[in-house]
């Protein structure tokens, strides 16, 4: 490793993939002049320098390309960036950092008899025996009155034939208009649950809510399963759904 990044013959270049070197290629320096070195080690889509020391401006334009620049390295090259890349992955944001995150349609009617749905992605199975399903709404939603006074809702799986439609009551609320008419959603009665199924969906879950929990945005309502539609040339003989035909959004 040499003292200063400007005075050394070559480069070695790295290829790090989770946490291991995958490739390494040396390349001539070319040549030590201002702003050459940035430009040339940008074009290379170089992410980090690891070097023995580099002068303030030098550095102030790589941090400002979003390049790492790691000084007072020194020893063997090839050890440095196996320890570099071990440590190489980068702190992210936590919210909805859980993915890929479901995409669901959930229908529920309140007590007067109004139905209304809304797009879920804060959703998972939760029991396999007994089957149950949760579902996080945020409180301010209009639909989030009628689950918890009705105590039950339906989960309906999407598939690619209806993303409009999701994407429109994902976001327009039944609070400021008819989004069902404008949308010309078809209902039909649960069989289970006082709560509308999705036809044009390919499976409908419905479900009762056993318990709720509010976690901090949303509240997570644990529904218990009490009936499953399927359309039926996704359904075998013993009552299996082969997920794997359904085209999800
Ligand atoms: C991809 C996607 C995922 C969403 N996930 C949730 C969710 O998990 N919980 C929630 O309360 N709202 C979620 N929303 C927002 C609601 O679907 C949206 O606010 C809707 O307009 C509420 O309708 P409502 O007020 O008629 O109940 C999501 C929206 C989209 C587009």
């Amino acid at each position: 490793m040499s003292k200063d990044i400007g005075c050394c013959d070559t480069f070695l270049i790295f290829e790090e993939k989770r946490g291991r070197i995958i490739m390494r290629q040396i390349i001539e320096n070319p040549g030590y002049k201002p702003d050459l070195l940035p430009g040339f080690l940008d074009r290379l889509k170089i992410e980090a320098i690891l070097c023995g020391s580099m002068d303030e401006l030098t550095m102030q334009v790589f941090t400002s390309k979003g390049i790492n620049v790691v000084t007072g390295v020194s020893g063997n090259a090839d050890r440095i960036a196996d320890q570099y890349a071990i440590t190489s992955k980068k702190q992210a944001n936590m919210k909805s950092c859980l993915q890929p995150m479901p995409k669901v349609l959930v229908s529920c009617r309140g007590l007067n008899g109004e139905n209304n749905v809304l797009a879920v992605g804060y959703c998972g199975n939760c029991s396999y025996d007994p089957p149950m399903v949760m579902v996080g709404i945020v409180p301010t939603r209009y639909s989030y009155q009628m689950v918890k006074e009705s105590g039950c809702f339906v989960v309906n799986l999407v598939d690619k034939s209806y993303r409009e439609t999701f994407d429109y009551l994902g976001s327009h609320s039944k609070r400021d208009g008819d989004k069902l008419t404008a949308m010309n959603v078809r209902l039909q009665d649960g069989k289970k649950v006082n709560a509308p199924i999705l036809p044009d969906c390919p499976v409908n879950i419905e479900c009762k809510v056993v318990d709720s929990i509010v976690t901090g945005s949303h509240e997570m309502f644990i529904g218990r399963i009490e009936y499953v539609h399927a359309d039926a040339k996704f359904v075998d003989l013993e009552g299996n759904i082969d997920f794997s035909q359904i085209d999800f959004i």
